[in-house]
């Protein structure tokens, strides 16, 4: 395949593995089931980013494994609801053709667990988006590194990745351990357990004591969290996660971090003002159909006043829409949205200056861009805010 073989494409993108595995002294490559593949937004990629993907098409680049993409910087089709510039959905949709023309599934999602992406316990693959690759790590339990949008692209094509971090064994044993003293509620306050967790630990594996029984939602917030604050890639939840079991022998003498009430109540407080005429931006990580139901429920027979955003992907929509959610977040004035989230979208373009959510990923990245912000639960936002 290096020597061309397999096309120019597939030689330049396994040279790039290749060097990796070099830098992190992989002793060999390993074949990849399925990948995921990040940098879709065209707010991140611009022209540049563009013309290197086109370049990689025209030179035969095409996906020989299951591929799917990470959220793109609009709803595909309602662009112009959501007041993105044309200029910006016509680079958007050349992305996106472009990624389709390799064999890419344009999935736009950071939860392509939800629509089917869903890996073998124990299968190497290649993942790219910090919360989707928490998620596949800890909760199914599948391995890769944090890949980046041209080394998931790369292993599209090749089928392969270098075997190193996170790929091995002695590198998914925990590093700290993380014990509870308080009962979590809402899919909020885990993922302040995770914004914590991401601070004190950096990129630390933890495991987790006194975790509960987290429902998905709250599974795939946590790790969203931690990603963001820190660089965990993976966590252990003793009775929650499917890796928990065998890490018993390992955690004896590790440093130990406690977490009380007060401690999320910190990290809570930090990125909550009072806001006037905020955005309720909901589904970071993207939402699933019980997510949809609860939001639906609370706003039936109330009047959002344009200010609620419900970020999901292509295929809980539908499911949703089917089981009537989406008309009733709509008669109440909020808006659901495929393909993008708050983070991606050109949100303070389109003019918003206040952001509430129940997501610490979409919080911390909407106050790095000097938005004000609120943190809630779906409950408190949907009920005391506006
Ligand atoms: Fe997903 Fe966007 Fe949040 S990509 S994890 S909804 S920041």
């Amino acid at each position: 395949m290096l020597a061309g073989g397999d096309g120019e494409a597939a030689a330049k993108l396994l040279e790039l593995i290749v060097a990796l595995g070099e830098v992190f002294g992989a002793e060999r490559l390993v074949p990849v089931e399925s990948a995921h593949i990040a940098g879709v937004s065209y707010k991140n990629l611009g022209e540049a980013g563009l013309e290197w993907l086109v370049e990689q098409a025209d030179l035969g680049a095409r996906a020989h494994i299951l591929a799917t993409l990470n959220p793109a910087g609009m709803d595909m089709e309602e662009w112009e609801a959501m007041g993105v510039p044309p200029e910006f959905a016509e680079g958007q949709r050349r992305v996106i053709a472009t990624f389709e023309r390799m064999g890419v599934e344009p999935t736009c999602t950071c939860t392509p667990y939800l629509v089917g992406h869903v890996p073998e316990l124990g299968s190497q693959v290649a993942w790219a988006e910090s919360s989707a690759v928490c998620y596949v790590n800890s909760v199914i339990g599948a391995r890769t590194n944090r890949e980046s949008g041209p080394t998931t692209l790369a292993s599209a094509v090749t089928g392969l990745a270098a075997l190193y971090g996170y790929r091995l064994d002695e590198n998914r044993r925990p590093g700290a351990v993380v014990e509870l003293g308080v009962e979590l509620k809402s899919i909020m306050e885990y993922s302040a357990l995770g914004y914590l967790t991401g601070k004190k630990l950096g990129t630390t594996v933890p495991y987790y004591v006194g975790l509960g029984k987290p429902a998905m939602e709250s599974m795939k917030a946590l790790g969203a969290a931690c990603a963001t604050s820190g660089g965990i890639a993976l966590w252990h939840g003793e009775g929650v996660t499917p890796e928990a079991e065998g890490m018993e022998s390992f955690i004896d003498g590790l440093e130990k971090l406690s977490v009380e009430r007060a401690d999320l109540d910190e990290e809570i407080a930090r990125l909550t003002q009072p806001l006037e005429d905020p955005l309720i931006a909901l589904g970071c990580p993207h939402a699933s159909l019980g997510e949809m139901a609860e939001i639906a429920k609370l706003v039936k027979g109330r009047d959002m006043g344009g200010n609620l955003w419900v970020f999901t992907n292509r295929g809980v929509y539908d499911e949703a829409e089917a089981a009537g959610h989406v008309g009733v977040i709509e008669e109440a004035g909020g808006r659901v949205y495929r393909d993008t989230c708050m983070v991606v979208a050109p949100v303070k373009e389109m003019g918003w200056k206040e952001v509430a959510t129940n997501s610490f990923k979409a919080g911390h990245y909407m106050a790095n861009m000097r938005l004000r912000t609120r943190m809630g639960t779906i409950r408190e936002l949907l009920t005391e805010v506006l």
